[in-house]
């Protein structure tokens, strides 16, 4: 069977919530990972660490990202999220983050493929397909992306996903694609291509540079979920669809809000109990965490500056749906290269 998850959205801590993986879905993501979740975090209740997850009743395909590097904490976090309704469950072995290295997590375990090969044996005995995600290696004198890759499908993961960097690089330098071709050609499962696609000739690039079986778009998809949709039209041969007018960017940064606002009460309520004071703490809590992609959807485009402003002072939903009215009304929508030339 060809490999379904060509387009492939990153999972993105603090980014990639149930609202934003139903939206980019939406505009043609046959995959949306979920935000890491730490196995240790989980095994000892942390409550917010399984609010995280939230993918009950959430439409299919559903994968938890996992970070871990004890097994039997891997194994339980995996069976939780079988429980929970998880299709797939991805391993990660890519985070460079200091705090993280620090537990012998995510990109340590690069440096460990033992360790990281018995994980995988841990999160394959809730029964769901486990996949692993990656870099090129640690460091310029690790770059040891294709044995581990040969080793992680020798462990039993059904595909892997390559991020071009090394955990040094952190996320600056270039993606080296060569790697994502190396690592392909090396196992015999599907592989993910990752970095620094931005536009969806970039996708087709990566595709045809280095023969992945699909590719998967992180800081390139923030406030464009409308990316997916234009790699989506340009794999079957179609133009792209025109960029989005100011009214579209409104509409789907507000649905983006309410959904996550939706989530958030939902579970402040689950903690403390359905009342309009919960309602409101919970709207408040979602317009907090989403202000930073509110301002996402809004880059590159007239007068953004003024209202990423404005939004990052607002409050309540109302306010940030008179800010958009006035923008939908006023703004015109920029070309994506414009676009990405403003976020960087
Ligand atoms: C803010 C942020 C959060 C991230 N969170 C995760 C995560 O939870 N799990 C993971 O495997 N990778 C995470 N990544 C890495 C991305 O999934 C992706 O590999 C990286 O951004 C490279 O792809 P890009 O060049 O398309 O952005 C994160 C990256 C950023 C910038």
């Amino acid at each position: 069977m060809a490999f379904p998850f060509r387009i492939c959205a990153a999972p993105m801590a603090g980014i990639s919530n149930r609202a934003f993986r139903e939206i980019v879905r939406e505009f043609g993501a046959d995959l949306a990972y979920g935000e890491m979740i730490s196995a240790r975090a989980l095994g000892y209740g942390n409550r917010r660490t399984w609010e995280l997850m939230d993918i009950e009743g959430e439409q299919s395909p559903r994968l938890v990202q996992i970070s871990g590097s004890e097994a039997h904490f891997v194994a339980a976090a995996a069976e939780a999220a079988a429980m929970l309704g998880a299709q797939y469950i991805d391993l990660n072995m890519g985070c460079p983050a200091p705090k993280v290295a620090r537990n012998n997590e995510g990109c340590m375990l690069m440096r460990q493929p033992e360790l990281a090969a018995k994980l995988v044996s841990a999160a394959r005995s809730a029964g769901l397909p486990v996949s692993c995600k990656f870099r090129a290696g640690w460091d310029d004198t690790s770059r040891n992306a294709v044995d581990f890759a040969r080793r992680m499908a020798a462990a039993g993961a059904s595909f892997l996903a390559v991020h071009g960097r090394t955990r040094q690089q952190f996320y600056s330098g270039k993606a080296d694609w060569s790697v994502i071709r190396a690592v392909k050609q090396a196992v015999d499962i599907p592989v993910v291509g990752n970095g620094d696609i931005f536009s969806a000739a970039d996708a087709l690039s990566m595709l045809e540079e280095t023969g992945c079986d699909g590719v998967m778009v992180g800081r390139g998809m923030l406030g464009n979920p409308w990316l997916f949709a234009e790699i989506r039209a340009v794999l079957r041969g179609e133009a792209a669809p025109a960029r989005p007018t100011a009214a579209e960017i409104a509409a789907v940064a507000l649905r983006h809000l309410r959904r996550h606002i939706a989530r958030s009460v939902y579970w402040y309520q689950q903690r403390e109990g359905e009342s309009p004071a919960t309602a409101a703490a919970g709207e408040s809590l979602a317009i907090r965490s989403l202000r930073g992609h509110l301002g996402w959807y809004t880059k590159g485009l007239r007068n953004s500056a003024q209202l990423r402003q404005r939004i990052n002072q607002a409050e309540s939903l109302a306010e940030i749906e008179a800010l958009f009215a006035v923008f939908a009304s006023a703004g015109t929508a920029s070309s994506a290269a414009a676009r990405i030339e403003a976020d960087n």
